[in-house]
């Protein structure tokens, strides 16, 4: 089947959902933005206003087309809005129990035609798709933060996924100027296959104080080329986040190497999430060198 999707929607605007959404929309694409209450929608339409606000800042938009942008995008709490939608991308947390509950819904609401993907970071896309009586037009569709930024999609294609699907779903990935690579449903796909191992020894390597969280970040930074050092790209990733594609990691594998280091846990445990929350390993009073076990 061509590339016919005119009108898609994203279920939460979180900063990957408010970020997908405004991806789709700088590609003329309109969408359905939904939250689940109105104050969780204010917080997206604040997400969506501050990223093309900033871009605006810079010189890489105008006025007018920060107003189509924004134009293309219709924020609702209901659900039932997304009848109409060509493909519907979840945004929401990585708990597999509220994925199952919403693809259900999903089924229900959509077009038989309609596409179900998820955006998910480490859940089973396969068993995602097993909750809906449509598993063959449900795929992966795998954004990077920040999502207006990173130029890659992970398209998931599992089992059951229909002929074609995935490389529907690549040429639209094209189509918003990113450059997708169709992966397996294996926990991670590719990117966070490799990558979290890497920030959860980075945190590992901060608990035995083998050098403080400034060292750490410098020494990848100025050291290996990277962008970000591991903690700040930990804090930006979001330290729930991070730690769940840990503990999905280290379920697929069995092996003792994956387990999350306990103080990302101490840390998701106390709430400090990263720029999400404003603290993390960076942030207002965030310790250099936290005490070792
Ligand atoms: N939203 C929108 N645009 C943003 C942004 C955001 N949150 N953050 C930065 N940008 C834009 C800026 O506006 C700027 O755009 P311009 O060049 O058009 O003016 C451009 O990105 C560069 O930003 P800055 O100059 O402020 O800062 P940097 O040059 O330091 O870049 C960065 C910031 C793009 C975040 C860069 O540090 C980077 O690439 N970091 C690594 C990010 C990364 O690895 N992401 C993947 C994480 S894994 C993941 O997301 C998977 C998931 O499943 C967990």
């Amino acid at each position: 089947m061509a590339d016919t999707f005119e009108t898609v929607g994203v279920v939460g605007l979180g900063t990957m959902g408010a970020g997908i959404a405004e991806v789709f929309a700088r590609a003329g694409i309109a969408v359905v933005g939904v939250e689940a209450d109105p104050a969780a929608l204010e917080r997206g339409r604040g997400h969506l206003e501050g990223s093309t606000g900033r871009a605006l800042t810079r010189g890489r938009l105008t006025e007018a087309e920060r107003a189509e942008i924004l134009g293309r995008v219709t924020l609702t709490t209901s659900r039932d809005d997304l009848a109409g939608c060509d493909l519907v991308i979840e945004a929401i947390p990585e708990v597999m129990e509220y994925k199952r509950a919403l693809f259900a819904d999903l089924d229900r609401i959509c077009k038989p035609s309609a596409v179900l993907a998820t955006n998910t970071s480490s859940l089973s896309v396969t068993e995602i798709a097993a909750t809906t009586s449509r598993p063959g037009r449900v795929v992966g569709m795998h954004f990077f933060n920040p999502a207006p930024v990173m130029r890659l999609v992970e398209v998931v294609r599992t089992v059951t996924t229909e002929d074609g699907l995935a490389d529907d779903i690549a040429a639209l990935a094209r189509r918003l100027g990113k450059t997708p690579v169709t992966v397996g449903d294996r926990a991670g796909f590719v990117v966070n296959r490799l990558l979290l191992p890497y920030l959860n020894h980075a945190v590992v390597l901060l608990e035995h104080g083998l050098a403080d969280r400034d060292g750490i970040d410098a020494a990848m930074r100025l050291g290996a080329g990277f962008p970000m050092g591991p903690l700040a790209l930990l804090d930006l990733i979001g330290l729930d986040t991070s730690y769940e594609i840990c503990e999905a990691l280290f379920r697929e594998s069995r092996e003792r190497r994956h387990a999350p280091a306990p103080l990302l846990h101490e840390l998701v445990a106390a709430g400090l999430l990263g720029r999400k929350s404003g603290r993390g390993f960076h942030g207002e009073e965030a310790p250099q060198t936290p005490s070792a076990e």
